[in-house]
This record gives structure tokens, C-alpha cells and sequence, in this order.
């Protein structure tokens, strides 16, 4: 191929990313009739889906019949802290069951009750037992499954290729560029409707369950094209990531670890997580271990072990434990399954981590405990989207699972990601096709000059000679956000934060990345620096103006939630490549929703 040219491929569906959302959007929309095709950044079945390793959360009543979709939706309202968008929570509980049973049918094998349903367990802030699972590999069954449709279904795939852009002409999407990894070739797909399901922004922190593939890409896309991003200060820590050996640092330990019994102990040896029930919890005082075991009240006369705790709860625990000096050798604290759980059990109910601990750090989980720490998980805020059609602010763009924001409000409860994107994904592939359906007439039209433009960006850091280096300034932007946009965050630290990304946003402009464009990772880091440098400003932006704790938001200068922050959202948006923010109230609930959270069963 000459070297000015640029691959064309025309679709009515662009899909960017190939987690679970990604998959199953494609999946819809390939159904719906839309012409579909999925660029993924690496191979087909690598992405971050598979880290959600406990289950699917769903109401299908398999364990307690008891459980249905309102229950649920209170469950994530209140897990969210109420900043949830209503009508989002409401469809993730109404149709998650239906997305199980059709991962079923598509060939997910599930591990099963002994009556022969769906096996569903027990975790973070869910009432009832309700995440289906496949042992703790329930993301990686979950991909499997939907990848294997997608090939059946022979949807267009490509593979390690990276979007740089999102095209636009009179505010409508006109398609994606970009280039596949491997040669450095150009690549344009023009399309009308573009759905971003890119996951999340991990890669700009240093401690991290994500890999390298989560810098923030489809947030930055979609705010450099006009679209908004809602409640970006949110940021979960999981709990549970390995903090030993240092190469693995920040691994995930999944949270079934924990809804199988495990629990948290000090330096001290002594189980913390009582110290650390909020007044909102809190039930009366247990006199024992075996009833301590069974307590925290989550307001509806069901008593939970306070490790189950949301994940918002339990991270700042840990924290808080390390930081009195309570902490593990390697500045963690002891999860301890091997004195509740036989070996059998264990291995059983949790192969992955059994064989994790064994072979990354020599520690066998059924005779001594795991050391764990926080580590940053997944991002609450992404793209503002319809809540039905998963629709952002630019025509024909669509944003899927962890990309867009709103569904989790300030905290994601464990097991509501898989559900997420079953539920989204779907309805983003269907409202894609159908808007490619109506634009069938005007087929987009992508001009050379945009090329050329796309083009040009992209190869700047190649042309730039004795410039800065993208491996350095993504060291310092991964310890910026760890020091000062952690667990716990102060204004100071804040916008000492801000004042070095705007620092390293300078300095990006002075990118320069030796060699050619084969086989070049320092490129590829050139092109998700900006945009990990963007999802920081606007984390650290949003961080600041909230002058409240609340979910995956903890100020130690603002400790409480307040009813004022409570009621609004806030919007990022951009325009010459400044971030700025906007408040906006919540969407009100409807009362026949509002009065589920007076009920107590
Ligand atoms: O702990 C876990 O298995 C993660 C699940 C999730 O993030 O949903």
C-alpha cells in the first residue's frame, strides 16, 4: 500500500471495542440487518469483561425466589448512592434476567443449583444471592460465549487496530479512523452510527486491575467529538487487587473470594471490617463471631458479613487500616478464606485465584491467607447516553457498559458490570442499526481532507525529533493519579493533580517516538497518552468541584454526602481541547420507583 494511503470500509455499524458491550451490540445490530463491524484495539476475547470474574448480577430467583427486578433495582439505586440515573438501574434489573438466560441459550454453561437452575451467589450490596456464575471465570465464559456468536453470526472483526478519531460532519457521525497496530497502516470505516464500547480509563492510574488496553479511549473520542461525559469523579477502587509480588500489583482478587466466606483481618489478626459499618448500616451490636458473621443490616431485615459491604465501604477500610500501621508486610491487609472454606471447597468454588496465588506468588489460598489492597477497577462516569437508546449527544453515537456513564451512579455494586453491558450493549446495537436504517438514503460522506487531517495527527510523534518521552510521561501521569486521585482526595491535592496535567498536556505536544510505524509501541503509547490525559483532567475537574464524599468520591476536607450534591450531576464537555464543567439535576424518579425505597422487604 502507498504510503499516503488510507484502507476505506464502509458499514451502517462501527463497533469500537470487543468486551462484552461491544460483542453483544454487535450481535444486535448485525441482527437487526445493519451491515456491523468491530475494531478492537487487541485480540478477539482479550478485554477487561473477563476481570468481572464473580457473576452476572440478574433477579432470576433461582436461590431466593423471593428476589425479583424492584429489589434489584433498589440494590443499585442504593449502592450508587442514589446519583444512579433511575430509568438506566430500572432497565439494567427489568431485562438482566432475560440476557442470562439468552447467554444460556447461546452456550454459557453456568455452574448450577442442585435442583438444576442457574447458580446464582452472594455479593457486595445485592440483597439476595443473585450473581450467575461460572465458577470465578464468569467474564471469560461470558466472552467466550458471545465471541463465538459473533464468529458464528461472521460479523466483520478487526482485530489490533486503534480508533484515533471519531469523524464528524454537521454534528453527525460520519465514521472512525484509525490504524492497525501491527503495520502502522491507515484505516477509515465510514459509517453512520458509531458505538463506543471501549471500557474504562485504568491505564492512568499506576495500581490498576485494567490492562493496557484502558486508556480512556472512548471517553476521549467522544468528548473531542462534541459529545458530554457525566460524573467522571467517580472511580471505583476494587477492594481486593494482589499487592505481592510488585510485577502483579493491583491483579484482581475477585470479590466471590469474599461472597464465599472469606474475611478481613488485620496486621493484628483482628477481622476490621466491624469498625468500619457506616451509621446507615448498622445494626444492633453481636455478642459473638458466628451472629458477627451474619451483620450488617442493609435496611431490610437482612443481616450481611460487613466484608460484603459495597466496594466503596470496604476499600476505604483497607486503606484506612495501612495507613494506622496495620497493615500487611507488603502494605495490604490478610483476606483469609482458608480458615472458613475446605481445600476442596476452595479449589472448587475458586480455581482462578487458587491457581493465581500459587503460581504468580508461591501462596497457597487454602492453607494461608492473601494479601490484598485497593486498586482501580472501573470508572463510574463515562459518556452521557439515553437511557433507552444508549444514544450520546452527537447523531448516529452510542456509547455501551463501562464507556458510559450514569447506570452505577457514584459506586458500582460487584457483579452489575456483566448485566450492564448485556443489557446496554444490546439496546445500543439495536438503536445503531436502526439509525443507520433511516440514513440509508444519505449514505456519510468522509472528505480527503479529514483523512489527511486524522492522518496528520496521528503521525506527528513520529515526525518530531528529540521531543518528550511518551514511557515517562505516563509514569508521571500514573503516579499523579494514584498520590493525589486516590481512595481519599483533598482540594489541594487536587489541583496539584490539575496543575500536573495541564503541565503534561503541554509537554504532549512535544511527543516525539523513535522508529517507524511497524511494530512500534512507543507510538501507540503517543496516541493514548492524550487520551488518558483528558479522562484525567476530567476525573481530577470533577473531583474538585464536588464538595462532598460520596461513593467512589471520598473527600477527607468534605467527609459526608450532602442532599445539595446529592441532586446533581456534573458534565464535562470540551471545546478547543479545554475540559469544562457544567452541574445538572438529577432526572427525577417517578413516584411508583421512589416508593420502593420506603419498603423494608
Ligand atoms: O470481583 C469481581 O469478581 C469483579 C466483579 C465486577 O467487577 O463486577
Amino acid at each position: 500500500m502507498a504510503d499516503q494511503a488510507v484502507e476505506k470500509h464502509f458499514y451502517d455499524v462501527v463497533v469500537v471495542g470487543a468486551g462484552g458491550a461491544g460483542l453483544r451490540a454487535a450481535i444486535e445490530a448485525h441482527e437487526q440487518g445493519a451491515r456491523t463491524a468491530i475494531v478492537c484495539k487487541s485480540l478477539l476475547g482479550k478485554a477487561h469483561t473477563v476481570m468481572a470474574e464473580g457473576g452476572i448480577a440478574a433477579s432470576m430467583g433461582n436461590v431466593y425466589a423471593e428476589d425479583n427486578w424492584r429489589v434489584h433495582f433498589r440494590d443499585t439505586m442504593r449502592g450508587g448512592k442514589m446519583l444512579n440515573h433511575w430509568r438506566m438501574a430500572q432497565l439494567h434489573a427489568q431485562e438482566a434476567p432475560d440476557r442470562v438466560r439468552e447467554l444460556e441459550d447461546w452456550g454459557a454453561l453456568f455452574d448450577r443449583t442442585a435442583a438444576g437452575l442457574i447458580s446464582q451467589r452472594d455479593f457486595g450490596g445485592h440483597r439476595f444471592a443473585r450473581l450467575a456464575h461460572v465458577g470465578d471465570r464468569t467474564g471469560l465464559e461470558l466472552i467466550r460465549t458471545l465471541q463465538q456468536r459473533v464468529v458464528q453470526l461472521g460479523i466483520d472483526v478487526f482485530m489490533e487496530c486503534t480508533v484515533t478519531k471519531l469523524l464528524t460532519t454537521d454534528d453527525a457521525m460520519v465514521g472512525a479512523f484509525g490504524y492497525r497496530r501491527e503495520s502502522g497502516e491507515f484505516i477509515v470505516w465510514q459509517a453512520p452510527s458509531v458505538i463506543l464500547a471501549t471500557g474504562g480509563i485504568g491505564k492512568a492510574f499506576k495500581v490498576t486491575s485494567n490492562s493496557w488496553e484502558y486508556s480512556g479511549d472512548g471517553h476521549a473520542l467522544a468528548l473531542r467529538a462534541g459529545a458530554t461525559l457525566v460524573n467522571m469523579e467517580f472511580v471505583q477502587f476494587h477492594p481486593t487487587g494482589m499487592v505481592w509480588p510488585l510485577s502483579v500489583k493491583g491483579l484482581l482478587i475477585t470479590e466471590s473470594v469474599r461472597g464465599e466466606g472469606g474475611v478481613l483481618k488485620n496486621s493484628e489478626g483482628k477481622r476490621f471490617m466491624f469498625d468500619y459499618i457506616p451509621e446507615f448500616f448498622k445494626a444492633e451490636t453481636a455478642d459473638n463471631e458466628e451472629e458477627a458473621d451474619r451483620w450488617y443490616d442493609d435496611h431490610t431485615n437482612n443481616r450481611r458479613p460487613p466484608e460484603l459491604l459495597p466496594r466503596d465501604e470496604v476499600a476505604r477500610a483497607i486503606n484506612s487500616e495501612v495507613k494506622a500501621g496495620r497493615g500487611s508486610p507488603h502494605g495490604g491487609v490478610f483476606l483469609d478464606i482458608a480458615s472458613r472454606r475446605t481445600p476442596e471447597d476452595i479449589k472448587k468454588r475458586l480455581p482462578s485465584m487458587y491457581h493465581q496465588f500459587k503460581e504468580l506468588a508461591e501462596v497457597d489460598i487454602t492453607k494461608e491467607p492473601m494479601e490484598v489492597g485497593p486498586t482501580c477497577h472501573y470508572v463510574m462516569g463515562g459518556v452521557e447516553v439515553d437511557p433507552d437508546t444508549a444514544a450520546a449527544k452527537i447523531r448516529g453515537l452510542y456509547a455501551a457498559g463501562e464507556v458510559a456513564g450514569g447506570m452505577h451512579g457514584s459506586n458500582r455494586l460487584g457483579g452489575n458490570s456483566l448485566s450492564d453491558l448485556l443489557v446496554f450493549g444490546r439496546r445500543a446495537g439495536a438503536s445503531a442499526a436502526l439509525y443507520a436504517a433511516e440514513k440509508k438514503a444519505t449514505p456519510p460522506e468522509v472528505t480527503d481532507d479529514a483523512l489527511a487531517q486524522a492522518r496528520q495527527e496521528a503521525l506527528a510523534p513520529l515526525e518530531r525529533q528529540g521531543g518528550e518521552n511518551p514511557y515517562a510521561i505516563h509514569a508521571e501521569l500514573q503516579n499523579t493519579m494514584n498520590d493525589l486521585v486516590g481512595i481519599i482526595r483533598t482540594a489541594g491535592e487536587l489541583q496539584q493533580a490539575l496543575d500536573k496535567v495541564a503541565a503534561l498536556k503541554a509537554r504532549i505536544a512535544n511527543l516525539s517516538v523513535e522508529g517507524k510505524r511497524r511494530y512500534n509501541p512507543g507510538w501507540h503509547l503517543a496516541l493514548d497518552l492524550p487520551n488518558m490525559l483528558t479522562v484525567s483532567e476530567c476525573v481530577a475537574k470533577a473531583a474538585l468541584e464536588r464538595q462532598e464524599s460520596r461513593g467512589g468520591h471520598t473527600r477527607d476536607d468534605f467527609p459526608k454526602p450532602t442532599p445539595e450534591w446529592g441532586a446533581l450531576n456534573l458534565i464535562c464537555s470540551s471545546s478547543d481541547g479545554a475540559v469544562s464543567l457544567t452541574r445538572q439535576p438529577l432526572p427525577q424518579m417517578p413516584d411508583e420507583l421512589a416508593t420502593l425505597f420506603q419498603e423494608t422487604t
